[in-house]
């Protein structure tokens, strides 16, 4: 069997650099998706990388811009001969405040990072899948605040319901091509989102965002590897069957 070629975005750090890493680890080579800013973490995750005996390209961009997701999608096609798997996992969770004191701009400004960039990488993964016609796994972000809410997160919550949307629809119009499409939902997962200044005075990491969440202080928070874990399984040939899902992983948190 020839190596499977992942895309994966938001890949510098937190849960897409525990993907990427995860995947690179399942025999899966790799390309790198994240900001500009963010090149010297993704030269790091590279190297990890390449120590496992497998390739990673980086293809920095904004998932904002149609035209960078299009073209990284292209450069990984032609650096390794073929696409499998699309991750689209870079986000944002802006600001959190109440609905009515929240500003348009900085409205628009998470979805265009949650939902449009997943719905770019969603788009160009699947018409570059069809083309291929060898099937395919296609994932995007979503999140316990796209099913259950907390106050004071309106961005966040519509642009992580909005990804439940996009991931049932194309799931539907993939299904011909043996291409699932999935989401991960997760509960607080320890990463650079969910790290504040007030964590260490609370007690420690998810301190905050808990509290945010109403959710007791004593609750376990999650890692970025046991997202990674979930990913790696419906990226396996087992998973066919389950698509269009966008799968709890929260500790608890919240039941479907
Ligand atoms: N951490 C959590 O508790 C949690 C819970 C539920 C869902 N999620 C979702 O999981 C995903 C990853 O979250 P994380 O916790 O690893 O966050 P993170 O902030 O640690 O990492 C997000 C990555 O996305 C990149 N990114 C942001 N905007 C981008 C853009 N416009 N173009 C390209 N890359 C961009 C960032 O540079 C960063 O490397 C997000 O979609 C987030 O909403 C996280």
């Amino acid at each position: 069997m020839t190596t499977r070629v992942a895309f994966i975005t938001g890949a510098a750090q937190g849960i897409g650099e525990a993907i990427s890493l995860r995947m690179a680890a399942d025999g899966i080579d790799v390309a790198l998706f994240d900001i500009r800013s963010k090149e010297k973490q993704l030269d790091t995750v590279a190297s990890q990388i390449v120590a496992k005996g497998r390739k990673a390209l980086i293809v920095p961009g904004d998932v904002t811009s149609e035209e960078e997701v299009k073209n990284a999608i292209l450069k990984t096609v032609e650096t390794f001969g073929g696409l499998d798997i699309v991750v689209a996992n870079a986000g944002i969770l802006g600001p959190l405040q109440s609905l009515h004191e929240t500003s348009v701009e900085e409205f628009r400004q998470v979805q265009a990072v949650n939902v449009e960039g997943v719905f770019f990488c969603y788009k160009y993964a699947a018409q570059q899948m069809i083309k291929q016609g060898r099937g395919g796994r296609i994932i995007g972000a979503s999140s316990i605040a796209g099913k259950k809410p907390a106050p004071r997160s309106s961005p966040y919550a519509a642009s992580k319901f909005a990804v439940r949307g996009l991931t049932q629809v194309a799931a539907q119009e993939l299904a011909p091509h043996n291409i699932t499409v999935n989401a991960y939902a997760p509960g607080v997962i320890q990463t650079e989102m969910t790290s504040f200044p007030g964590d260490l005075q609370l007690g420690g990491p998810g301190m905050v965002i808990k509290k945010h969440m109403g959710l007791p202080a004593d609750m376990d928070i999650g890692q970025p590897s046991e997202v990674a874990g979930l990913v790696a399984f419906l990226v396996r040939p087992e998973a066919r069957f389950i698509t269009g899902q966008s799968i709890s992983i929260n500790g608890g948190t919240q039941f479907d």
